[in-house]
C-alpha cells in the first residue's frame, strides 16, 4: 500500500484570525499547500508572521463577500471567515450576517467550480440560550431571531442551511463544524471574549469583569484540541449525515474560570460584577459523542495546561503598544 502522504491544496477563509492561523500552520506542518485568504477585519498578520516565508504559504487580501479570482486546483475549503467575538460581531451586524450568509454561498459556489470539500465553521451560537443540556447536534436550538446576537447565531444557522442545500443537491461535499468556546495563544486582548478578557485584566492587574453572578457555564477548548478536530472532520472519509460538535465537554462557571486564571496569572484585585447582557446563554457544553465515535476524537489539553500554555502569550502582546493601546475591557461582552 502507498503510503505517501497526500499533498492537497487547501483554502482558508479567515485563515488570518485565531483558530485560522493556527489551522494554516498545522496545514503546512502535513505538507499541504496553503492559501489564506483574509480581509484582515479581525484578524492580523502577525498571527501569521512565521507562515510568512514558507514555500508552500499564499495569503491573499480578499473579501468572502467578493471573493477573488482563485486560479489555483482546489482540493479544500475551510471557512472561518467571520468575526467571532460579540463586540466584533456585534459593530457592524449588517455585515456579519452578510459575510455568514452571500459569503458561505460564495465559497460553497466555489467548492462546486473545484470539486473541492468544504467545511464551515459553524459555531455552539446555533444552540442560543439551550433548554437541553449538554447539547448535541439534534438539538434544534433557543435561539432569539431579533436580538443584538442574531446577525451572528441567524446568519450561522443560514450558512448551515446552505452547506446542507448545496450537499443534498450534489453540488458540493461538505462538512459542519460546531464549534465550542476555544482559547489559546492569537486571541486578541481587546476582542471581548471571555479568556482574553481575564487574562488580560489579571495581567495588567485590573479586576477582571464578571457579567451577572458568574454561575452561568461555559466549556474551554485550547485551540490546538479544535484544530485537530476540524482536520479530522474534514478529511472523514464518509460524509457525515449532519454536523458535529467539537469542544471540550469540561464545564465550568465563570467564577471557577476566574480562580483558575488568578493561579496562572496572579492578581491583588478582586472581581467586579456588571450586568448579565441580552441574550447571554446560561448554560453551555458540548455533547461530543458523535465527534468521539465518529472521528475518534477527543480533547487532550485540560484547562488548567491551556491556560498556562495561553499566558506567556498576552504576557508578550501586552508588551506590544498597540495591544495595550487597543484594549477596552469594559467594552466587552464576555461569557461567549
Ligand atoms: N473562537 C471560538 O471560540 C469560536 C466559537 C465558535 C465558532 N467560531 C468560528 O470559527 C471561526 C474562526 O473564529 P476565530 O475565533 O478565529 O475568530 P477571528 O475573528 O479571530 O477570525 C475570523 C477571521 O475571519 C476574517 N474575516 C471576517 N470577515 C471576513 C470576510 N468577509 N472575508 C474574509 N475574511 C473575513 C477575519 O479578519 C479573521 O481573520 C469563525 O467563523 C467563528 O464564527 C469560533
Amino acid at each position: 500500500m502507498d503510503m505517501t502522504p497526500v499533498s492537497r491544496t487547501i483554502l482558508v477563509a479567515g485563515g488570518a484570525g485565531f483558530i485560522g492561523s493556527h489551522l494554516c500552520e498545522a496545514l503546512l506542518a502535513q505538507g499541504h499547500k496553503v492559501i489564506c485568504m483574509d480581509n484582515f477585519q479581525t484578524g492580523r498578520r502577525d498571527n501569521l508572521s512565521g507562515l510568512l516565508d514558507h514555500p508552500n504559504f499564499r495569503v491573499i487580501k480578499g473579501d468572502v463577500e467578493e471573493l477573488p479570482e482563485i486560479r489555483d486546483r482546489v482540493d479544500r475549503i475551510y471557512n472561518l471567515a467571520s468575526p467571532a467575538s460579540p463586540p466584533a460581531y456585534q459593530a457592524d451586524p449588517v455585515r456579519t450576517m452578510m459575510t455568514n450568509v452571500v459569503g458561505t454561498n460564495n465559497l460553497l459556489a466555489l467548492a462546486e467550480k473545484k470539486g473541492a470539500r468544504l467545511l464551515q465553521a459553524s459555531t455552539s451560537e446555533v444552540y442560543g440560550d439551550p433548554e437541553v443540556h449538554p447539547q448535541p447536534e439534534g438539538y434544534a436550538g433557543h435561539v432569539n431571531c431579533n436580538g443584538p446576537r442574531a446577525c451572528y447565531d441567524e446568519g450561522k444557522r443560514a450558512a448551515e442551511a446552505l452547506c446542507y442545500d448545496y450537499l443534498r443537491a450534489g453540488r458540493a461535499e461538505v462538512r459542519v463544524a460546531r464549534i465550542f468556546n476555544t482559547y489559546g495563544p492569537h486571541m486578541q486582548c481587546d476582542d471581548g471574549r471571555i479568556v482574553s478578557n481575564f487574562i488580560c485584566q489579571a495581567l495588567s492587574d485590573e479586576p477582571m469583569t464578571i457579567y451577572g453572578s458568574g454561575e452561568q457555564t461555559r466549556s474551554f477548548c485550547y485551540v490546538s484540541d479544535m484544530v485537530d478536530g476540524l482536520i479530522a472532520l474534514m478529511e472523514l472519509g464518509e460524509t457525515p449525515d449532519g454536523p458535529v460538535n467539537i469542544g471540550n465537554p469540561g464545564e465550568y462557571t465563570i467564577l471557577e474560570l476566574a480562580e483558575l486564571i488568578r493561579r496562572v496569572a496572579p492578581t491583588s484585585k478582586r472581581p467586579v460584577f456588571r450586568p448579565l447582557p441580552k441574550d447571554d446563554p446560561k448554560r453551555r457544553r458540548p455533547d461530543i459523542a458523535r465527534a468521539k465515535s465518529l472521528l475518534g476524537w477527543a480533547p487532550r489539553v485540560p484547562l488548567e495546561e491551556g491556560l498556562e500554555k495561553t499566558v506567556p502569550w498576552f504576557s508578550q502582546a501586552l508588551q506590544r503598544p498597540m495591544a495595550v493601546a487597543g484594549r477596552t475591557a469594559e467594552t466587552a461582552e464576555v461569557t461567549r
